[in-house]
């Protein structure tokens, strides 16, 4: 056969067999031939600001075409909810941002990108929780390398967990130029990578940046990127709703059936912690410490459980010199110390943070900051779970149930709860799922005051793992 005859027989051939591939498919299962496909691709997508009949989804599409719409699909069955996007054109970024209310409280969904009537990218999950007391499993931590595809990703995406609380360092590009572009590329190298984008896809994120995702090492409100990780975080991210304006602290506060979660943004109104001038420096900036204080002082009217998501070692009693952590800020410290003992909310309140590069677990014996707290007075629980994909690292301390630095380490949080009883338990674990040490605690919740008590070694979470 001539050699151009062969090549057109190789190409038509080739064509023939690429057929299937170039239909669509429809939301309804329909097969739509190529020409009626005008979407463009779906880079990512993930939720959050997640309630029981609402949820915030952002995507980034690219070369896409306006309108663009997201479908949820009840899982078990029933009628799907299909939402606009919040800006009805698509800008060169291809992020669009969607709010969905009316959901059914209690109900899984899958969720889809549809463009020009037609479903399109990967599908995802999310289960709203319901309006009551009920069970429910957190996970959290912080610090991955930028687009980390580490197993942790897997493992902790087996575990179905209903919320994700992500303390910070989810990227360490530690961007120190003023674009909103640097930031939006960030998010993409992790939010495309292959274990941590499916992860995202089907777990809801609580987030709040460290300094590695916010303005750089060790970074203040004085970082030169400070603007860019603003805009950036308010399009990219699903979040609960925000307080004040477009460069105020990014803190938030939810509720997850009678447990009230409160999380901290310990970066963006810090100042410098050096006091050469004189002054007491700040980690919250006073509007945000205003905030905390009040929100301490509602929820120890109402809520069973309070989980502070602080992302910085709360206990430096090892060094209290050191400048992590909040030793540097040690008079803020004690102010909110003594809110939380002058509320009652001391033994009702989980503190989660991340940062250092470990797991660790406080029961109380070493986290008191209270101004005139009676010596050897408790304070509250503390765990820390770091890092996901990180290299180890300690600080703060001392935890009185001990602590391990490593890479590939989460924090786990299973709440059980039938309206006058509940039991909170937190277990450090690797990448494989298995507890890790004795690093497990648990608190057990009836009218208003929780007990602690050390729940021995849990089962561990693949049983083909074997024991921890
Ligand atoms: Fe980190």
């Amino acid at each position: 056969m001539h050699r151009r005859q062969w090549l057109v027989w190789f190409t038509t051939f080739l064509g023939l067999l690429a057929r299937p591939w170039r239909r669509a498919v429809d939301a309804a299962g329909t097969s739509q031939p190529a020409s009626a496909r005008r979407g463009g691709v779906v880079r990512w997508i993930w939720t959050g600001g997640l309630t029981s009949t609402s949820v915030s989804i952002v995507t980034r599409i690219v070369d896409g075409l306006a309108p663009v719409q997201v479908r949820l699909t009840p899982s078990g069955g029933g009628p799907a909810v299909t939402a606009d996007a919040e800006r009805a054109d698509l800008d060169a970024s291809g992020i669009c941002r969607f709010r969905i209310d009316g959901l059914r409280p209690a109900t899984a969904y899958i969720y889809q990108v549809v463009q020009a009537g037609i479903a399109a990218g990967p599908s995802g999950r999310v289960r709203t929780p319901a309006a009551g007391p009920h069970n429910t499993l957190i996970l959290f931590g912080s610090c991955a390398s930028t687009g980390s595809n580490a197993p942790i990703w897997d493992t902790m995406r087996a575990l179905s967990p209903d919320l994700f609380v992500h303390m910070g360092d989810l990227h360490y590009q530690n961007i120190t130029r003023n674009d909103p572009a640097r930031f939006r590329a960030a998010f993409d190298r992790c939010l495309t990578s292959p274990r941590q984008g499916a992860f995202y896809r089907t777990v809801p994120i609580a987030y709040v940046w460290d300094d590695h995702d916010f303005g750089g090492d060790e970074s203040t409100r004085h970082a030169t990127s400070a603007e860019a990780a603003h805009t950036a975080y308010r399009e990219c991210v699903p979040h609960y709703p925000l307080r004040g304006g477009p460069r105020d602290t990014i803190q938030q506060a939810f509720d997850i059936g009678r447990v009230r979660v409160i999380v901290t943004d310990v970066r963006s109104a810090r100042d410098m912690p050096d006091r050469r001038d004189g002054s007491v420096p700040s980690m919250l900036g006073a509007a945000q410490l205003r905030w905390l204080l009040d929100e301490f002082e509602a929820a120890s009217r109402r809520a069973a459980l309070v989980v502070w998501a602080n992302g910085v070692p709360w206990i430096t009693k090892a060094d209290e010199g050191t400048h992590h952590g909040w030793a540097p800020y040690h008079e803020e410290r004690a102010l909110i110390a003594a809110q939380i003992e002058r509320v009652g909310l001391t033994s009702r309140l989980l503190m989660v943070s991340g940062d250092a590069h470990m797991v660790a677990i406080d029961d109380g014996t070493n986290s008191q900051y209270a101004p005139g707290a009676a010596p050897g007075s408790r304070g509250f629980v503390v765990a820390h779970a770091a890092a996901f994909d990180r290299f180890r690292r300690n600080k703060g301390g001392p935890y009185s149930l001990g602590r391990r630095a490593g890479r590939g380490q989460f924090g786990e949080l299973r709440i059980q709860d039938d309206g006058r009883r509940l039991v909170a338990t937190v277990t450090c674990r690797d990448a494989r799922g298995r507890q890790i040490d004795k690093l497990s605690i648990r608190l057990t919740c009836v009218d208003g005051t929780c007990t602690v008590s050390q729940p021995g070694p849990q089962a561990p979470l693949f049983e083909h793992l074997g024991a921890a």
